[in-house]
């Protein structure tokens, strides 16, 4: 294979913006490579993983369903991939496989350098307990919040989840907690992030109004033409700021990209252009 070949594994895998993103990036660094989807079987993962080194590929990144999956198959692995369980990046370095998880970074990227958010010394409220949340919560707790409560519909998962990263949070100076919705608090957040697929159904997480006050900002890990129905709630409440999570999808592939090339991509235009897509595509 002479071209450096990248593919996405996932499934489904056809409705992906990352072909875009990571062309779009290597246009612009002036880098030479072929980035592809490749619909994965859902019992076969490790299969495909296998044929694809075999074939040259160069690097992949991971998506639903099989994040879970594939520090399985590396020889190394981030710590926080270690600690999340998950990864969605593979490539190979001194002839091995290693992996990492860029979704934490990536959002950490979008929040704290691309909206300018704070989260040193705040209080915040992540939404899930999925493979969403468990791969953001390191690089937010080494933002050094005072205060993490992950709450989900599901309170034992949101409850296990922090126990997993309370040393994390420890060393952060932070305290964290699991709960379920109802359990919250009545006390407001500085900023909430939600990490549930609610959206996904159109639904929102049953939250207690008083979470979100007038110095409130929201964060949707989702993203679509129109405000996911958890970012309208909050707005309707009154939050300062919302956004949702199209930075993310673009920082995290710009991490990606980075170890794959050892150089970093700029993402504002890349999120201006698929914001420009999304906005006509309702029009
Ligand atoms: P992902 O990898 O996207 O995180 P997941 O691991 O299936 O997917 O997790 C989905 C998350 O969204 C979970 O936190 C789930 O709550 P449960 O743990 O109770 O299942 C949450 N979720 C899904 N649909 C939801 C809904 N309609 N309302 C609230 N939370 C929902």
């Amino acid at each position: 294979m002479s071209t450096d070949r990248y593919f996405l594994l996932g499934n489904p895998v056809s409705h992906s913006k990352s072909p875009f993103i990571h062309t779009t990036f290597a246009e612009a660094t002036a880098q030479s490579l072929l980035y592809a989807t490749r619909l994965c079987p859902l019992d076969d993962f490790a299969g495909q993983v296998q044929q694809l080194w075999q074939e040259g590929c160069l690097g992949m990144n991971v998506t639903v369903p099989f994040k879970e999956q594939a520090p399985a198959l590396c020889q190394v692995l981030s710590p926080r991939v270690a600690l999340a369980g998950a990864a969605n990046t593979l490539y190979l370095r001194d002839g091995k496989v290693c992996c990492d998880n860029t979704d934490g970074i990536g959002m950490m990227q979008d929040i704290l350098v691309n909206l300018g958010w704070q989260v040193a010394a705040k209080r915040v409220l992540v939404l899930g307990a999925g493979g969403a949340v468990r791969g953001v919560l390191q690089p937010l707790l080494q933002a050094r919040p005072r205060e993490v409560v992950v709450a989900n519909r599901t309170a034992a998962r949101a409850e296990a989840l922090a126990d997993v990263f309370a040393q994390t949070a420890a060393e952060q100076d932070c305290q964290i907690r699991g709960c379920g919705f109802t359990d919250v608090g009545d006390q407001s957040f500085d900023l909430i992030i939600n990490g549930t697929s609610a959206s996904l159904q159109g639904e929102l997480p049953p939250l207690p109004a008083s979470v979100v006050a007038s110095t409130t900002a929201v964060y949707d890990m989702m993203y679509g033409a129109e405000p996911t129905p958890f970012l309208h709630w909050a707005e309707q409440l009154g939050a300062e700021r919302g956004q949702d999570g199209l930075g993310m999808l673009v920082e995290q592939a710009a991490e990606a990209f980075a170890l794959w090339r050892g150089i970093r991509p700029q993402t504002a235009p890349v999120i201006e252009a698929l914001r420009q897509t999304l906005l006509a595509s309702k029009a």
